[in-house]
């Protein structure tokens, strides 16, 4: 059994354990900004595939406790580098400090990855190189107080690049994000799931993946763990095929993705259609001030623009407020969400609240917030 630290964005982490606790029979453990669990080769590769909410699965593999700053070289050193890094591999260190020992991370990155190369040529007589952006090993470092946590990264390019979008639209939501606000709206798959402002269709392809089970992790090309030493090929291919197998395409969801822009909708056809999913979500081009009938209940998710990478030249206090006004004339019996990461913006929307939920899109905090639409009086 290995330990292993699931990271996800920070708000996801309840819903990152829920979400993979049919797939792990060990505890799983609740931290900010990740979940730890024990497993073995099987489980690693499992949530690999299936984790539609985490980033990055990281394998504990050394641990241990520093007195002293100049410690830290010397407690590096001694470790067993070869075994995790060859010298004809790249590899790439990240550090996470919370710790009084030291204040500058990138400093103690270059401590470490000293300390790693000579450790390495002194056994091998040659070194291994760094390759910060797409490295054979990733190394993780969690600094907290006096313990040193060092980590293998066993997926490599975070889980939110599934592998669906030939070209991604500059506001695209992260999809492990995406699938997050999905799960936490508690969507019911029997009523409609919309998105009147769909972008390259994240949303709806996230819900439609969700409603299908399709695994996340199915039309990724790469893991780390595949260039791994013993990497065991048929063990993965057996769990493609459980999770192929596994895919139930259900004619009666019914998932809509709507936008003003011709080529975001074109974008959202193209992922849809690479993961076999076209005919399950209905995309179309339209204002949402034109959107005529809808069902009478289901759950509309929307991430409006924030006004850094899209919306930049527009009223967004309109925006917002036009956004209020066509979830209370046009959606009376929904479950509306807005994702926003503009905190001024959304008190334009005019509908009251009924939940705020505080998620993490990089380094924005944003809000998920919850206006149900009751018929009669405009809440
Ligand atoms: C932040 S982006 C959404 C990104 C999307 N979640 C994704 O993952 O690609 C906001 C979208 O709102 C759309 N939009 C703006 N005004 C609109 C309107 N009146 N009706 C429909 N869509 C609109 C924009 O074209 C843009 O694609």
């Amino acid at each position: 059994m290995n330990k292993y630290f699931l990271t996800c964005p920070r708000g996801l982490e309840e819903v990152t354990k829920t979400q993979i606790s049919s797939y792990i029979n060990e505890p799983i453990n609740v931290d900010k900004g990740g979940v730890h669990f024990s497993g073995n080769l099987k489980d690693m590769y499992t949530i690999n595939l299936h984790s539609r909410t985490g980033m990055r699965l990281l394998k504990n593999i050394f641990s241990f406790n520093l007195q002293q700053p100049q410690d830290l070289y010397k407690s590096i050193y001694n470790l067993d580098w070869v075994k995790f890094i060859d010298v004809s591999k790249t590899f790439s260190i990240k550090t996470k400090l919370k710790s009084n020992l030291f204040n500058n991370a990138s400093s103690v990155s270059l401590k470490i990855k000293d300390a790693i190369v000579d450790n390495i040529r002194k056994k091998k007589g040659k070194r291994p190189f760094i390759n910060k952006k797409n490295p054979d090993v990733g190394l993780h470092i969690f600094i907290i107080n006096k313990t040193v946590k060092i980590y293998l990264n066993t997926t490599g390019i975070p889980l939110h690049k599934r592998g669906y979008r030939s070209k991604i639209h500059k506001a695209a939501l992260n999809e492990s994000i995406a699938s997050g606000i999905i799960l936490l709206s508690n969507w019911n798959k029997e009523d409609t799931f919309y998105d009147i402002m769909c972008g390259s269709g994240t949303l709806p392809i996230e819900a439609s993946m969700i409603a299908n089970r399709i695994a996340p992790g199915l039309f990724r090309n790469n893991f780390a763990f595949q260039k791994f030493d013993n990497y065991n090929k048929s063990l993965w291919r057996k769990l493609i095929d459980n999770a192929k197998n596994n895919i139930i395409f259900n004619p009666n969801i019914n998932i809509l993705g709507s936008d003003i822009i011709k080529d975001n909708i074109q974008l959202s056809i193209n992922s849809s259609k690479k993961i076999g999913i076209e005919s399950y979500i209905k995309f179309k081009v339209l204002n949402m001030n034109d959107i005529s009938v809808v069902d009478s209940k289901g759950t509309l998710i929307i991430n409006p623009p924030y006004g850094n990478r899209v919306g930049k030249n527009i009223n967004l206090n309109e925006l917002y407020k036009n956004i209020g006004d066509v979830f209370k004339k046009k959606f009376i019996g929904y479950d509306t969400y807005i994702f926003s990461g503009n905190l001024e913006a959304v008190k334009s929307v005019g509908l009251r609240s009924k939940k705020r939920i505080i998620l993490k899109n990089g380094t924005l905090d944003c809000r998920l917030i919850y206006y149900p639409i009751s018929s009669g009086k405009f809440n």
